[in-house]
């Protein structure tokens, strides 16, 4: 058969078409990251779209609730969170696997200060301790330079809260309980957490403190389910640390992380149940109780503007892990 040169070209244009487009029909596009992200995302739409449903006049625009509505607490807070805030802070694959990485590094810095760290250090050591495996791993401490502050990470002592400043003038003692918190950014993605450390002999009164406030943590992100809310973590945290006598700090808390270092949603220690935010799987957050001896209020160092302490000179203790929220409940990132 004679076919002319055009008739050939159309032919073979015609059928690199049809095979291409079988091709795409059959098999299936490759994953690009993202399938926890769009399940979330379309279950969120599927939340917010019944709810308009049921409460058309009582919930506007902008997702809020107008005053006489009945909705319930928790309709009333899935109403609230199921918006762009929430959407815009859902992970995605490849930014989980990132954050885990990010991880990987920052657990290997507390190991590391865990085997070394003891009485007589100062904290400047510890410091650097963390700075020099983080840089080796090739990551960077996000607290250096973060917002002004001059370290890499922060080391808490005793009736110090949270951020204080590593020093060559600060050394650790017999009976001290420190925490160390670290925060590593790798290619971009963030993970955060902290530990106690017991120096020596620690008081029976101490050595409770800090482990109430570990288990604080723990139940802390026990409550965290899928399609829960911010406020049932801070609910379970408070319930604990008062049924042992101890105050949670209420001006400072967990947040969320991974593409930067804090996000939405501020985690609060304390509050109630279905309130505040949705849990979403795709969600990465900290929890990281901050527990009080005696009463919660706190100070700013009006020196340094950094290091928290206890207004009433209390000691304190803090436990933090970076906590991916999944389809079925939660993976640790970082701890
Ligand atoms: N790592 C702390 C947190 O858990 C934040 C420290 S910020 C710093 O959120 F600037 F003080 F380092
Ligand atoms: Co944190
Ligand atoms: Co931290």
């Amino acid at each position: 058969m004679f076919m002319n040169k055009q008739a050939i070209t159309f032919l073979s244009l015609f059928t690199l078409i049809l095979v291409l487009s079988i091709y795409y029909l059959l098999v299936p596009p490759i994953d690009q990251g993202d399938t926890v992200s769009k399940k979330s995302l379309s279950r969120i739409e599927i939340l917010q779209s019944e709810l308009n449903k049921n409460h058309e006049n009582k919930i506007n625009d902008n997702n809020t609730v107008i005053a006489s509505s009945k909705a319930s607490e928790k309709e009333i807070s899935t109403a609230l969170t199921s918006n762009e805030k929430t959407k815009a802070i859902i992970k995605n694959e490849k930014d989980i696997e990132g954050i885990r990485k990010s991880g990987i590094i920052n657990n290997g810095a507390l190991d590391l200060i865990a085997s070394k760290i003891c009485a007589g250090m100062d904290t400047e050591t510890i410091n650097l301790l963390a700075h020099n495996y983080i840089v080796e791993h090739g990551g960077i401490p996000a607290c250096l330079n973060y917002e002004g502050y001059p370290k890499s990470i922060c080391v808490s002592i005793n009736n110090v809260v949270c951020h204080g400043i590593p020093s060559r003038d600060i050394v650790l003692k017999d009976g001290d309980i420190v925490n160390v918190d670290v925060t590593t950014i790798l290619d971009g993605y963030y993970a955060d957490a902290s530990r106690m450390f017991m120096i020596g002999n620690v008081s029976d009164k101490a050595r409770k403190l800090v482990e109430v406030t570990k288990e604080c943590m723990e139940i802390g992100i026990k409550a965290i389910k899928p399609w829960g809310f911010v406020g049932d973590i801070g609910a379970v945290v408070e319930h604990h640390a008062h049924k042992h006598g101890y105050s949670v700090v209420e001006d400072l808390g967990g947040h969320g992380v991974g593409k930067k270092f804090h996000e939405e949603p501020f985690v609060a220690h304390f509050g109630k149940k279905n309130t505040g935010m949705l849990l979403v799987p795709g969600m990465v957050l900290t929890v990281e109780p901050m527990i009080n001896m005696g009463a919660r209020h706190v100070v700013l160092d009006p020196v340094d503007e950094w290091t928290i302490y206890t207004k009433d000179g209390s000691l304190s203790a803090q436990w933090e892990k970076t906590v991916l929220i999944t389809e079925t409940g939660t993976e640790i990132l970082a701890d």
